[in-house]
């Protein structure tokens, strides 16, 4: 059956496309991310930001050499895809990507449609259920190696509500991976926001297709409990191993970035 991409719904995942400058998004999509931009032109410097972080991490991991990432909440293809950046560090390396959101498996699926399935895999599957996540086949051959993986959540957990249990989830995911793994991951945050503007972000995302929940740098620290925290710790995203010298507002960026080690 076709996929219904919604086009009249704005989607984060296409609103997100549109902050990076890409081209897969629809009127309603450009028309919610344009209300984001105007209450903070910070948002794109943030996704920008938040991408450039995906990059150094995952480049960090496979340094490290993990050479099998789980990237639950993968987004919509754009430049320097995990697979990308670990496979330019381990050729053999795999990566399965999941979203629950069936355009991104439509553009994921074409936009992988080159590379061995071997390696590769695109997987449509619900970060609130994350034994059901840890049950599929592709999942499983990762883990049933018995190497340490890269758990990646970037830019998704805050599309999880406090109700859904959003560090409860991410023990679970913990929990089934060999020790030697790691958790890399990034968090929208509204710890630079004045008061009075902190709830008009996710007031936008209201009416899209997922809310947003902005966490404090104490709450997305908790995601890393029982890990060690690599070097620099839980800060903003430019911040987290910049490969370029830091700008003052980078402080700012409305996004916490860190990567933790399980024993
Ligand atoms: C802002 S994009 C992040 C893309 C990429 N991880 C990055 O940081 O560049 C967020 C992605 O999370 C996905 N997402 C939102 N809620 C989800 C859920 N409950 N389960 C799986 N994916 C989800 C969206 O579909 C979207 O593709």
């Amino acid at each position: 059956m076709p996929t219904d991409l919604r086009p009249d719904v704005p989607h984060p995942a296409r609103m997100y496309d549109y902050y990076l400058g890409g081209k897969d998004n629809f009127p309603a999509d450009r028309a919610a991310a344009e209300k984001v931009l105007a209450l903070s032109p910070l948002v794109r410097i943030s996704a920008l930001a938040n991408r450039a972080f995906l990059g150094r991490a995952v480049h960090h991991l496979a340094a490290a050499g993990i050479r099998q990432f789980i990237d639950i909440g993968t987004g919509i293809p754009t430049a320097g895809n995990t697979h990308e950046v670990a496979q330019r560090v381990h050729p053999d390396a795999r990566v399965v990507y999941l979203d629950n959101d069936p355009i991104v498996l439509v553009h994921s699926r074409a936009l992988l449609s080159g590379t061995t399935p071997e390696s590769t895999a695109v997987v449509q599957a619900d970060l609130r259920d994350p034994a059901a996540i840890l049950r599929t086949p592709e999942v499983r051959a990762l883990l049933d190696s018995g190497r340490p993986v890269g758990l990646l959540l970037f830019a998704v957990l805050h599309f999880i509500d406090d109700q859904d249990d959003p560090h409860g989830i991410v023990r679970t995911l913990v929990d089934a991976l060999p020790a030697g793994s790691r958790l890399a991951l990034s968090h929208a945050t509204g710890d630079f926001t004045a008061p009075a503007d902190a709830a008009k972000g996710p007031a936008v995302y209201r009416n899209a297709s997922a809310q947003l929940t902005m966490r404090s740098r104490e709450q997305v620290l908790r995601f890393f409990d029982g890990l060690e925290l690599a070097e620099p710790g839980l800060v903003t995203a430019p911040l987290w191993r910049p490969d370029q010298p830091a700008q003052p507002t980078d402080a700012e960026v409305a996004f916490w970035a860190g990567v933790g080690h399980k024993p």
